[in-house]
């Protein structure tokens, strides 16, 4: 079994269905509640988990019953949360998220501004027992000190550059695989020509890199070309951590060995069957889910 050690944000929502986003300072009532897991790297290791791969998850909480709940989450899932950090005198970082009848979104995010950036203790973390690195970019000092371990170690070092990806070519440089949000990608390069986007990042990198569209599939760097893996088509009922499953399974395929091209493809499988399902991470497919739609297409 492949292992993948992923670093960034862990965050507990607390989702409450609106029939109407609240316009006013008054008082709402809410017609239904979830209180579930999400983050980036938390979202992308339990994927790892559902898909047959072990996942360590390297974050920072707070000392508070939130974090319990966080990591009873993860456990529940399979992820070792041996490098779960706990903070003492912060608090662990909650959304408010409030859904309309049309699915649109309003979010109220809060990260304690004590939680420390400071990485030196993640020297305590050992990248060489996993096959692969996936970094978000919600702790910049985290994931370019384990993106570079990873890259020391002559390991597969994924970085998930969504918003906010900083903007230091030297960040960028520390992965061998970059897969971009769109947003990402725009606001990284100041417009919003993102093929020619991806072209100036693939050559001043080296990386392998990547831009994920939604419904409209990838674009990725071949040989000084662009290639195209079209979405899966799928009824789309939630899209919440779309991307993070998209991650994981990308960096869980690359572990495994799989060659790029196939990897964006397995992972846009993965990442299609949880948008086509409600239920956040339980929505998240095993292995066998996934492979009957490849198998199907
Ligand atoms: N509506 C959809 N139908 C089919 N596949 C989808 C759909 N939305 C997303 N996907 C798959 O998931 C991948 C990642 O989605 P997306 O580009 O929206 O990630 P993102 O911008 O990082 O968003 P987030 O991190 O908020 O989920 C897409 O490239 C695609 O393969
Ligand atoms: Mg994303």
């Amino acid at each position: 079994m492949k292992r993948v050690l992923c670093i960034g944000h862990a965050v507990q929502d607390y989702v409450f269905r609106v029939p109407h986003l609240p316009q006013r300072a008054e008082k709402y009532r809410a017609d239904g509640f979830t209180c579930a897991g999400g983050g980036p790297a938390a979202t992308a290791a339990v994927a790892i988990t559902r898909l047959g791969g072990a996942a360590q998850l390297v974050a920072r909480v707070g000392a508070d019953s939130i974090a319990d709940a966080i990591e009873h989450e993860l456990r529940s899932y399979g992820v070792d949360c041996q490098y779960l950090r706990r903070i003492d005198g912060c608090s662990s970082s909650i959304s408010a998220v409030f859904v309309d009848a049309q699915g649109e979104r309003m979010i109220v995010n809060h990260v304690d501004a004590q939680l420390t950036r400071d990485p030196a203790w993640l020297s305590q973390v050992d990248v060489t027992a996993a096959d692969a690195v996936l970094a978000d970019t919600r702790w910049p000092e985290g994931a370019a000190e384990l993106l570079g371990h990873a890259r020391r170690a002559s390991k597969l070092a994924v970085l998930d550059a969504d918003l906010p990806v900083p903007k230091e070519w030297d960040f960028l440089a520390s992965a061998t695989h970059i897969a971009f949000s769109r947003p990402g990608l725009c606001d990284f390069c100041g417009h919003d020509e993102f093929e020619q986007a991806l072209r100036d990042v693939a050559t001043r990198t080296g990386a392998w890199c990547c831009v994920t569209l939604g419904g409209d599939g990838v674009v990725y760097t071949a040989n000084g070309q662009l290639a195209r893996e079209p979405a899966f088509a799928v009824q789309p009922r939630d899209t919440l951590g779309a991307g993070d499953v998209w991650h994981g399974a990308f960096a869980l395929a690359l572990a495994e060995g799989v060659r790029e091209p196939q990897a964006v493809r397995a992972a846009s499988a993965a990442a299609a069957i949880k948008v086509s399902r409600v239920g956040g991470r339980a929505a998240i497919p095993t292995r066998a889910e996934r492979d009957r739609l490849l198998e199907a297409q």
